[in-house]
């Protein structure tokens, strides 16, 4: 490993941003909806803040200052901090999970990508509720045009990472989340303006504490998760690009705070809209496709009165699909790409290079279980839902748990207070309740998350 050529965010503005990049993706305008439509609106809205704020900030810290600390890829940092110990497997574990993420993400990164296209050449003009369903399904099942997608999003990833740390991610992720945030916000004032938009408001905000049942619980910790990119070694390997005045705690408040932001201004975009069109949460309509068929007539509806609002709010829709799943494709690409180039001594080029042809392959295969692979089952799953189901509900909570114990209970409490206040430059009055927190806490509350998504509590 040859630190002296390990580059760094140039500013941090510039590290807040890549790391909120990473964060910010389908996870907040896809997952996030979703997960508030199914679990009952605002009190499950309000278990997953508790859950950024408890669980999210403290373990996100811990990634921020393994990486920070060692300045390596997340295997390689393991290796630093505990020498000789199978603590290194917990990197591996991050960057096969990585790379396993990267791959099927890959293929609804591309669906976005097809669906802006077809904004653009206004495809979802003059079609019914009855149509989406069928565009939707002819598109999957075509294995020439997902794969293609995916594969031009994997390249496009491809460019960013190989132009280096701070020439391609830092400088496209201050580009691309201004962009996403002001797209946003002409989205949710459209959204909001609809009449009868009280109604999706009072869904996200007015709490019906009878709601909550435990694998609501369940589902929110899983979703905060996968919507900070918790538990895979990304922040921690964005973190050893970090300088030695970047403050980790502040910086992990802020990528939380963007990521709830965005979280809930897509609650704003998406549910006035979906009630507004008629749409109700029992129909099965805010499940998986609420991107691809749900929300193409949405539009059509909801601003059907002025056909050029429409056309405009779709495109922008999609686009900003696409810039938020890209920053988070580059930021899983870059966890393995820092691995194979410093754990076997390539250059990046060539570890990028190496990456992008592995993911494309197991990509292929996930673009491919919608067509010609479909009865292939594995656990009675198709293979895109395998991988996502061992991913997203294994993988990141059992790295996320074992993160917070490493931090909390092997890592020298001396470096761990030396990280986060800088070596005794920061106030930290939260450092007690941070290691309390990761200490007992996170290991319980995710020992819990696993064992629901197994099955034990049903
Ligand atoms: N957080 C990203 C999202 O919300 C997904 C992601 C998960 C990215 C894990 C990196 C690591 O879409």
């Amino acid at each position: 490993m040859s630190n002296n050529t390990r580059e760094n965010f140039g500013s941090k503005l510039g590290a807040v941003l890549a790391a909120a990049g990473s964060a910010v993706g389908l996870g907040n305008i896809w997952r996030f909806p979703i997960e508030t439509g199914q679990n009952g609106g605002a009190a499950f809205i309000l278990i997953y803040i508790g859950c950024v704020l408890l669980l999210g900030i403290p373990i996100m810290m811990s990634e921020f200052l393994i990486g920070r600390h060692t300045q390596a890829n997340t295997a390689g940092a393991y290796r630093v901090l505990a020498p000789g110990t199978p603590w290194r497997w917990v990197g591996r574990l991050g960057v096969l999970s990585g790379f396993v993420i990267l791959s099927y993400y890959s293929v609804v990164a591309g669906w976005t990508a097809e669906y802006t296209v077809l904004a653009i050449g206004n495809h979802f003009d003059g079609k019914t509720a009855a149509d989406f369903p069928a565009i939707f399904a002819k598109f999957v099942s075509n294995p020439w045009k997902s794969v293609l997608w995916m594969l031009g999003f994997l390249m496009a990833t491809h460019f960013v990472v190989i132009r280096g740390v701070k020439s391609g991610i830092e400088k496209f992720s201050k580009l691309m989340m201004p962009a996403l945030f002001v797209i946003m916000l002409v989205l949710t004032i459209c959204s909001v303006m609809l009449p009868g938009s009280s109604e999706g408001l009072e869904f996200l905000f007015r709490p019906d504490f009878s709601k909550i049942t435990g694998s609501v619980v369940l589902s929110a910790m899983g979703q905060a998760f996968f919507s900070l990119s918790l538990g895979l070694g990304c922040l921690c390997t964005y973190a050893s690009y970090f300088s030695k005045e970047t403050n980790i705690g502040k910086t992990a408040l802020n990528v939380a705070v963007i990521d709830t932001m965005v979280a809930i201004m897509s609650g704003l975009i998406i549910f006035p809209a979906v009630f507004n069109a008629g749409y109700t949460l029992d129909s099965g309509d805010i499940g998986p496709s609420l991107l691809f068929i749900t929300m193409p007539n949405v539009f059509g509806q909801a601003f059907g009165g002025v056909p050029a609002l429409a056309y405009g709010v779709s495109v922008l829709f999609y686009f900003l699909l696409v810039l938020a799943a890209l920053t988070s494709t580059i930021s899983m690409h870059e966890v393995v790409t820092a691995y194979v180039s410093e754990e076997f001594n390539t250059t990046r080029r060539k570890a990028a290079l190496i990456v992008t042809l592995a993911c494309s392959i197991v990509g292929v295969v996930c673009a491919l279980s919608f067509g010609p692979f479909d009865g292939v089952r594995i656990f009675g799953m198709s293979i895109f839902d395998f991988f996502d189901y061992v991913a997203s509900n294994i993988m990141l909570p059992l790295g996320g748990m074992l993160i917070a114990v490493f931090a909390g209970w092997y890592l020298d409490k001396k470096l761990v207070r030396d990280e986060i206040t800088n070596r005794g430059t920061l106030r930290a009055s939260y450092l007690r309740l941070v290691i309390f927190i990761l200490r007992y806490i996170a290991p319980v509350a995710i020992g819990l998350i696993l064992l629901g998504q197994l099955g034990v509590f049903r």
